[in-house]
């Protein structure tokens, strides 16, 4: 299993903090925002990792990872020329996976808690999908699940107006080698992205799909709200000294 960091995008919803730097090199407490995906992943076993950015911002975040040799390590990068969306950054992972297994987590994402048991639990499923699911106050600006009686994911609509449920796709996607033929079918949305969105709902017709509930605390940092609720939230936990004892040990 390899891991897939993806940190490009605009940053647009963080103006003016994101005009001249990457939005996951802010700080949240101690740590730079992608220390936090780094060191989920890294305590679920996964050390081979790829990130993904903007060819503007590439320098600096090579500048603060290195190979990764630092942080016990070993780190691949990788330049997405334009902002085309999660699920076309994520086709660049392609050669990188070398037809293994990937579990990707948006740069931008905080958990509170190990992934480490659902990392397993898809090792064990072998093949399709796996999204953590999290109940949300405002799920309007996630990616929404569609659930029958027994929590099982029938669609999932992204940024709906009125929402199917409360229950958001948290930016943790366990994906087997088949995603990156699924990207390739992608259309751009309205939005001009192609959309994780859309792979997860393949995945869900091939009857591949598996969701769990995360039942920590899971902060996406991308909005001023946010990315204070994170603040705050780290430091009440030590989660900053956590990660960086993840990281450095
Ligand atoms: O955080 C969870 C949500 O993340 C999900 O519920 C949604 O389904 C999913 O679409 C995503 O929504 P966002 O609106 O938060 O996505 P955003 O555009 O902020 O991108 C999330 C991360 O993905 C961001 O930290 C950087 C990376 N990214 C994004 C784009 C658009 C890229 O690497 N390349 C891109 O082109």
């Amino acid at each position: 299993m390899k891991g897939v960091v993806l940190a490009g995008g605009t940053g647009s919803r963080l103006l003016p903090l994101t005009k001249v730097t990457n939005k996951h090199l802010l700080p949240i407490g101690k740590c730079p925002m992608i220390y936090y995906p780094l060191a989920r992943l890294k305590e679920a076993g996964i050390r081979e990792i790829l990130i993904v950015t903007g060819r503007e911002h590439m320098g600096d975040v090579v500048n603060l990872l290195g190979s990764g040799n630092d942080l016990g390590l070993n780190l691949t990068f990788k330049v997405q020329d334009q902002a085309g969306g999660i699920a076309q950054a994520l086709g660049l992972a392609e050669e990188f996976a070398c037809k293994e297994a990937v579990t990707v987590i948006l740069g931008d994402n905080v958990f509170e808690g190990s992934l480490r048991e659902f990392v397993e639990d898809f090792k064990r499923q072998g093949l399709g999908a796996k999204i953590l699911l999290q109940k949300v106050k405002g799920p309007e600006r996630y990616g929404v699940a569609e659930l029958d009686e027994n929590n099982k994911v029938l669609s999932i609509e992204e940024k709906p107006l009125t929402p199917k449920s409360n229950y958001c796709v948290t930016g943790i996607y366990m994906f087997d080698s088949d995603v990156f033929s699924i990207v390739k079918t992608l259309k751009p949305s309205k939005r001009g992205e192609l959309e994780i969105t859309e792979v997860n709902n393949i995945y869900i017709q091939q009857c591949t799909l598996s969701a769990d509930i995360f039942t920590g605390w899971w902060i996406d940092a991308g909005t001023f709200d946010s990315l204070r609720d994170a603040h705050d939230l780290v430091q009440k936990s030590n989660l900053d000294d956590q990660v960086l004892n993840l990281l450095e040990s």
